[in-house]
């Protein structure tokens, strides 16, 4: 049975000490330096740790000085992430463990520790592949040149009766496929025991660094520098074997426990960086180097005496074998500790997503989701140059009421999400409570997204994401499993959860499903959306209060702060020098510009009594009080005409008198014109067979309703007229339809006439004001 292994480097100072032979490591260290940097001050919340000491560990750190220069990369990074916050960073207390097996030479480390180091030095024995420390101990874990190393050789290579047994080689990269299969499989296993024993023993927000000598996705195994350089020793070895100097069975039961991961492999893990460091290594350097690595390793199979003889050929070999000169990759992986909860029990991928059902319960972690847009908010400015936007996610395991996720960025960060629908993934959200609701915080410091197209799509690719976001082939499958899932979900709101306009209240939030009819876009940021659930809105409060007669003008100012509208006071009137007047969206309204005064308006003001006393005269016409109408609307006497047999006395009212009274039911003539009628077609008008109403919407310069024409209301409305011709002609009247000979309408622009209708007030069944034409009558054509 294959047992564990520990071959530890060449301890001591030696011509082949491992001290005096690790140039080449140390370059991927140096090359490291600069990841490590950017993932302390990125990626590690230096903040949310309790404990008063910061505690580093390397692992397989062997002896110096390359284990003191990564130590000391990981401290520098650390003081200077601690002076960026304002902190004191010689306060800062750092306590780093050094660990190897316990064969390992510590005393040359210990012996060799740098004088002037800013921390305390500890040393722990034992392989990294199983538990080390405490739970929730450590804040930065670090490895560089030793995850390479399986816990052994993986039992079948060596077992004679297994198809995967490595006859006649020492390493997997030239063998069968069961080989490679086999070394692949332990690399994972011990990977997985790895991860799981970190996972426990790093504090939530901790980070992980390892540098791993490895080969870049899609590269044979057989084309990776170092296991070229494996295979030559293997060569060496069956030269050996073939000169009698070894024997046969000893070089088939020696097999050497490394393997070098490709970045998909890795990916699996987790991989926040991927980078490259290329190398051209002299021969004599790679052989001195695998002498201080392997020495112990080929003493305890092949003794002492073979040892100057192998590591002598194996350098001519190197020198003779320049292919093998190719560059080296390292392949530097990091990666935080995201949950107490989503790490793996026993190999698997250490990173994963954590389900929101779980993430609301990992209050005070960091946390990686991947979930649906239930809602969004519209991004905001908040403090200083961040933006905000709100957006709630769900998934399979918590649909309601979901995670909200409260995103503060810069504004060319923020996510764009183009659909709700629409799937999102965060990697480092803070969980956090906050009075009894749990949510989510996505820090530009340290969090990113990615958002994808919804269940539709097939796209894999974010449409939109953060600038550090990296893809990962792994998160394709999350991707995948949560569009199917989201095919077949319908999200169940409470029956009453939404309103219709009709249900308005002022001062209350209200939930609605609307049909947006038009988007009006102005200069700058000004928007207004015009919705429409086929109800009608309650009227305002505020309208009870306006004069029904003479259009209330909107003023509005852009960019004047609300605290200067104090000059402005309800009830007074007021003379307003230099305003800008426009139709926004359709309607007169009046805007303050930088030139527009406030001009000073005594209390006997000529011009204010003269308005006064117009309005009063407007008011006070008789008989018939015309004058009451809007003066735009004088009616076409040649449209309809009103039957006054009842009330020939009545006045005229706006229809701002009509939403703005409280009596009902009540009766009042109105000077309106009628902008749209449904249905539209004149064929579906028909009384008593076709439908049995007709809405018409009617404005004034006050106020805007919709009115029913009910059954013999409407036979009387269009003068008893059945033909869909003569119905069309009076609807093209009414409405303002400019058509040409043929009947066509030939101008999209309408003009409707303004008409004199009876108007009705009544409750409908919800007990709000519903309005009905009666004695009207189209006489046009
Ligand atoms: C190539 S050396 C790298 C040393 C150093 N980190 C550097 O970058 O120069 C690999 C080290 O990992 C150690 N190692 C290998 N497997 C280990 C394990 N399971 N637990 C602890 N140390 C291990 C070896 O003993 C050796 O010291």
């Amino acid at each position: 049975m294959a047992k564990s292994v520990a071959f530890t480097m060449n301890g001591g100072d030696s011509l082949y000490s491992y001290s005096k032979n690790s140039t080449f490591q140390r370059k991927a260290i140096d090359a490291a330096k600069e990841l490590i940097n950017e993932a302390v001050f990125e990626r590690l919340d230096t903040e949310s740790f309790s404990s008063s000491a910061f505690r580093v560990t390397d692992l397989g750190c062997s002896v110096g000085p390359n284990t003191f220069l990564a130590v000391q990369n990981i401290v520098d990074a650390l003081e200077q992430k601690y002076q960026s916050q304002g902190h004191n960073s010689q306060l800062l207390e750092l306590q780093v463990f050094f660990n190897d097996h316990a064969s390992n030479d510590f005393n040359e480390l210990f012996r060799s520790l740098p004088a002037d180091r800013r921390y305390y030095a500890t040393g722990v024995p034992g392989s990294f592949h199983s538990r080390l420390f405490p739970k929730d101990f450590l804040h930065f874990v670090y490895s560089s040149y030793a995850l390479q190393c399986l816990s052994k050789v993986p039992e079948e290579v060596a077992d004679i009766n297994s198809p995967a047994w490595n006859k006649g080689r020492i390493y997997y990269s030239n063998s069968e496929d069961q080989v490679v299969k086999a070394y692949e499989a332990q690399y994972a296993k011990d990977m997985g025991c790895l991860l799981n024993a970190r996972a426990q023993e790093i504090v939530c927000g901790g980070l992980m660094a390892f540098v791993v000598p490895g080969r870049p996705n899609g590269v044979p195994h057989t084309q990776v520098l170092g296991n070229k350089v494996v295979e030559l020793i293997g060569s060496c070895l069956m030269d050996m074997a073939n000169k009698g100097v070894i024997s046969e069975e000893k070089l088939d039961s020696f097999n050497i426990p490394l393997y070098m991961a490709s970045l998909d492999e890795v990916e699996a893990i987790h991989r926040k960086s991927e980078n490259l460091t290329q190398e051209q290594p002299q021969a004599n350097v790679i052989a001195s180097t695998l002498r201080s690595g392997m020495e112990g390793m080929f003493r305890e199979h092949f003794g002492d005496e073979i040892l100057d003889e192998f590591f002598d050929s194996l350098r001519k070999k190197l020198e003779e074998s320049s292919s093998v000169l190719k560059p080296l990759t390292s392949i530097s992986l990091f990666a935080n500790r995201n949950t107490h909860t989503e790490m793996p029990r026993g190999g698997g991928n250490y990173y994963n997503f954590t389900k929101i059902r779980d993430a609301i319960d990992s209050v005070g972690a960091k946390v990686n989701v991947i979930g649906v847009v239930l809602e969004c908010g519209f991004p905001r400015r908040s403090r200083g140059t961040d933006w905000f936007v709100s957006v709630r996610i769900i998934d399979e395991t918590h649909q309601d009421p979901g995670l909200s996720v409260n995103i503060f960025t810069d504004r060319n960060e923020c996510p764009r999400i183009l659909s709700v629908g629409d799937i999102i993934q965060f990697q480092r959200l803070m969980i956090k409570r906050h009075v009894d609701k749990v949510n989510a915080v996505f820090s530009k410091k340290f969090s990113t997204f990615a958002i994808y197209y919804g269940s539709d799509a097939r796209s894999l690719s974010p449409y939109h994401a953060s600038k550090t976001f990296r893809e990962r082939d792994h998160d394709k499958n999350f991707l995948i499993d949560l569009r199917r899932w989201l095919k077949n979900f319908h999200f169940h709101e409470g029956a009453n959860y939404f309103s219709s306009i009709r249900e308005m209240k002022g001062g209350e939030d209200f939930h609605l499903v609307c049909k947006i009819i038009h988007i009006h876009e102005g200069a700058g940021n000004e928007w207004m959306a015009f919705v429409w659930d086929g109800t009608d809105a309650p009227p305002a409060n505020i309208l009870q209060n306006f004069p029904a007669v003479g259009t209330v003008l909107r003023v509005i100012s852009q960019d004047l702060e609300n605290d200067n509208l104090r000059l402005l006071k309800t009830g007074e009137w007021v003379k307003l020098v230099n305003l800008l007047c426009e139709v926004h969206a359709g309607l007169w309204r009046c805007v303050l510009t930088p030139f527009t005064k406030l001009r000073y308006t005594p209390k006997e003001d000529r011009l204010k009594l003269e308005r006064k006393r117009l309005f009063n005269e407007r008011l006070a016409q008789s008989p018939e009080n015309l004058m009451q109408m809007p003066f735009g609307g004088f009616p076409s006497p040649q449209v309809t005409e009103v039957d006054d047999s009842d009330d020939d006395h009545a006045i005229f009212l706006t229809l701002m008198d009509v939403v703005a009274s409280s009596e009902l039911p009540a009766r009042f003539k109105c000077v309106v014109r009628v902008i749209a009628a449904s249905p539209w077609q004149a064929a579906d008008f028909l009384f008593p067979a076709g439908i049995d109403r007709i809405r018409l919407t009617l404005e004034d310069s006050a106020a805007r309703i919709h009115a029913f024409l009910y059954a013999e209301d409407g036979v009387k409305f269009f003068n008893g007229q059945s033909s869909v011709e003569a119905l069309e002609v009076k609807r093209n009247f009414l409405l303002g339809v400019r058509v040409n000979n043929d009947g066509v309408q030939d101008d999209p622009r309408r003009n409707p006439p303004w008409v004199q209708v009876w108007l009705k007030s009544e409750t409908d069944q919800q007990g709000n004001p519903h309005y009905r034409i009666f004695g009207t009558k189209v006489v046009a054509a």
